[in-house]
């Protein structure tokens, strides 16, 4: 059977990891996919990361798009201008597409799924969540028989980092944060990463895809880690917990969570202890229980591990009916359901609280008697040494499960009174259990 044949956009850090492994492992991809995969032609700008003997490259992504003898496209390049014209025009000229960008999936993958679907194609987007994990083949095809309950996922690698490093060797945020950018794992703009928008990009996709929702970035609720300071990862671990910077997607009764913050998650769970730069994401099915899928979630091999899967899928897939391949959203397009997201007001979860509060008598009976009236339980209390030679001490609380709403009123009271120092450090906790 004739070759596969390639057009490769980008040849940075995951198109070189690209071409290394189609071309190492050549022989057992095309027994795998059942045609030889031949790497065309590519579009690259600045300095390629492999060796390109024998791929015609040009500057102008374009060029390869609207190569008549192109048959998938795969877009490497990241960002969502010229990528998504460079997409949308591949499909427009039929050809199958590979992409690793979580910002235009996330963004625009409505509207690029609606084409494809259009046109009878594929657009294939794995090496888009946790690199190397093949998540996205397990949400939407080895759990289809589940109804999902959540999902949650350490799903920046950078941010995870800093965290460990922060917790490990009691390292300030921006030392740790200053080596993640020189080992090349933050993004271009690193508060990408450290604002939790990379994990925002990754959440909104896995949630469309255990839920059937259409793609909504715009309504996830998005908190990052640079607040986080090693005072509140020492407590977390004095108290049997560990910070994570979490994306979490929930259905509940009242509609389904989407939320990336840091969060305190109990140290004997196994995702509580996945470290360094590497990713994990915790689904729970219905039927199945958790389940746990644990890798490198970037990195220029681990993330082609993703990408050639892609395309083998893609070339696995040509001769069948467009009407019988796996949905873009794992859901039959016309059984997208818009199950409303909540605010986050409406999010009920437990919460860490931190308060600097002056040592004398009552004052934290005022507080206990604000989070009462709030109807806040609380789980656990802890009275730390004063931070310096005054009269201030931190208080740590832990609360039970109460609506966030109720929580910022409460909290907002505690600040007014006289005898609390502002603010009050709040993180949310979630046992995943
Ligand atoms: N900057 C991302 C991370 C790379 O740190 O996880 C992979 O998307």
């Amino acid at each position: 059977m004739k070759p596969v044949k390639i057009g490769l956009l980008g040849l940075g850090t995951v198109g070189g990891g690209t071409v290394n492994v189609l071309r190492r492992n050549a022989s057992e991809i095309s027994r795998r996919a059942g045609r030889d995969i031949q790497i065309l032609r590519a579009a690259a700008r600045g300095k390629c990361t492999c060796d390109t003997t024998g791929i015609p490259l040009t500057e102008d992504g374009f060029e390869v798009v609207n190569d008549p003898d192109v048959d998938i496209v795969v877009e490497l390049i990241g960002g969502e201008e010229p990528a998504k014209q460079l997409i949308l025009t591949a499909l427009a000229n039929g050809k199958h597409v590979v992409t690793a960008n979580k910002a235009l999936i996330a963004k625009h993958g409505n509207e690029i799924f609606a084409k494809a679907s259009e046109m009878g194609l594929m657009v294939a987007f794995e090496p888009a969540v946790a690199g190397g994990i093949p998540i996205i083949k397990a949400l939407r095809e080895g759990l289809t028989g589940n109804k999902i309950e959540w999902v949650a996922g350490i799903i920046n690698g950078t941010c995870n980092f800093i965290l460990t490093e922060m917790r490990d060797k009691g390292r300030e945020f921006a030392d740790v944060l200053a080596e993640a950018q020189a080992k090349g794992y933050a993004e271009a703009d690193p508060t990408f990463d450290v604002e939790g928008i990379d994990a925002a990009h990754k959440l909104t996709i896995l949630a469309s895809i255990a839920f059937g929702i259409p793609l909504q970035f715009d309504k996830v609720y998005i908190e990052g880690i640079s607040g986080i300071t090693r005072i509140d990862v020492a407590y977390a671990e004095e108290l049997g917990y560990r910070i994570k910077l979490l994306g979490l997607a929930r259905r509940t009764e009242q509609g389904v969570e989407l939320r990336v913050h840091p969060t305190m998650i109990p140290h004997r769970r196994l995702i509580a202890n996945v470290d360094g730069v590497m990713n994990a994401v915790l689904v729970k099915g219905d039927a199945v229980g958790p389940t746990l899928y644990y890798g490198a979630g970037a990195g220029a091999e681990p993330t082609a591990s993703a990408v050639v899967a892609d395309i083998v899928d893609v070339v696995r897939t040509l001769t069948s009916d467009p009407e019988n391949r796996v949905p873009h959203l794992a859901f039959q397009p016309q059984h997208i359901t818009d199950i409303p997201i909540l605010s986050i007001d409406d999010v009920k979860t437990a919460y860490y609280l931190r308060l600097s509060a002056e040592d004398k008598p009552g004052v934290l009976a005022n507080v206990t008697r604000i989070l009462a009236d709030h109807s806040i339980s609380i789980e656990a209390i802890l009275q730390k040494e004063p931070d310096s030679g005054d009269n201030f001490v931190p208080i740590i609380m832990l609360t039970h499960i109460t609506l966030e709403r109720e929580l910022k009123a409460a909290v907002s009271a505690i600040e007014a009174l006289p005898t609390i120092n502002k603010p009050v450090k709040l993180i949310r906790l979630e046992t995943l259990g």
